[in-house]
């Protein structure tokens, strides 16, 4: 395991991913195909749900009696909020109207699994007063790391060079937030089996993508193939390796089941705005930016490369 997360370094360097050097009117100068907004619209989505989520997790004893949690959530909602609201400002600078209600739209249309999902949570944080938050934490980890596998793949297959910087910037608050899920998983399922017990009957009862509920499921499917070409890219294996790491849950291969079984393959050259065989030229240059910057600052207890 990477080193503990401090969450006081954690609080010294948080805030809103600043893009006030960004020159919006370069934006459409760059092309982009339709698939790519699509795709680009379930990232502002699902940035822009994470206030949803800490609903619940606030209503846990763990939110109110350990000391890190708190702060992390103020952190953490802040500045999921703030990475919304850049793609926002991308998708509008690329020349696309967002409505200004699209939340209460989404909120009204999530589906029946998320709903489901609300109530369910309440009753399984009452039963299991001790153990849900590890499944809280389970759930941060594996859609922090997709998310940020996501961004990836997302700077690589538009090589949009704007998009990378505000990319680049994100990821790097992603991968804290990883840090932190990852951090309080462990510590939870480490040597406990009626944690990795419970944790492991939730993921395989209720765990769906990054997105999935809020977003609606063809949006979701879209940009799975989009990103990383379904069952026949690396990206879901990645995943699925990076969930088995933790303990309990050697077994797991949602992910890849979930590609399986909804049939998500490789996506059409076309859905592209520059060649597959340009793909690894940008995202060389971002992700060993980051190292680099997390190396200098050397205080984020994050395995940079491990996330990477
Ligand atoms: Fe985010
Ligand atoms: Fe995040």
């Amino acid at each position: 395991m990477a080193e503990p997360f401090d969450i006081d370094r954690f609080m010294d360097s948080s805030g809103r991913v600043d893009l006030s050097d960004i020159d919006w009117s370069e934006v459409p100068k760059y092309p982009m195909t339709p698939e790519a907004l699509r795709t680009l619209r379930y990232f502002m989505y699902t940035e822009g749900s994470t206030f949803f989520y800490t609903k619940a997790l606030m209503k846990t004893k763990a939110a109110i009696f350990e000391p890190d949690l708190a702060p992390f959530l103020c952190v953490w909602m802040y500045e999921e909020e703030f990475h919304g609201r850049a793609f926002r400002k991308f998708v509008e600078a690329y020349g696309e109207k967002v409505p200004s209600d699209y939340r209460a739209t989404m909120f009204n249309r999530r589906g029946a699994g998320e709903r489901i999902d609300e109530w369910g949570q309440t009753v399984l944080s009452r039963v299991f007063p001790d153990g849900w938050p590890a499944v809280h934490m389970i759930w941060g980890v594996v859609q922090e790391f997709t998310t940020y596998q996501g961004y990836i793949a997302l700077v690589e297959r538009t090589g949009h060079p704007i998009l990378a910087t505000i990319c680049q910037r994100i990821m790097k608050q992603e991968m804290k937030h990883f840090a932190f899920y990852r951090d309080q998983a462990y510590k939870r399922l480490v040597n406990n089996p009626a944690a990795q017990k419970l944790t492991s009957w939730a993921l395989k009862t209720g765990w769906t993508p990054v997105g999935d509920g809020m977003c609606s499921k063809e949006d979701v499917q879209h940009s799975i193939r989009w990103l990383f070409d379904g069952a026949e890219g690396g990206a879901v294996d990645k995943v699925d390796q990076k969930m088995r790491e933790m303990p309990g849950l050697e077994w797991f291969d949602l992910f890849r089941k979930y590609v399986t079984n909804h049939n998500i393959g490789r996506a059409p050259d076309s859905w592209f705005p520059r060649p597959r065989s340009e793909f690894n030229k940008s995202v060389v240059a971002v992700t060993s930016g980051i190292r680099q910057r997390n190396k200098a600052e050397s205080g984020d207890s994050v395995d940079t490369a491990d996330a990477a």
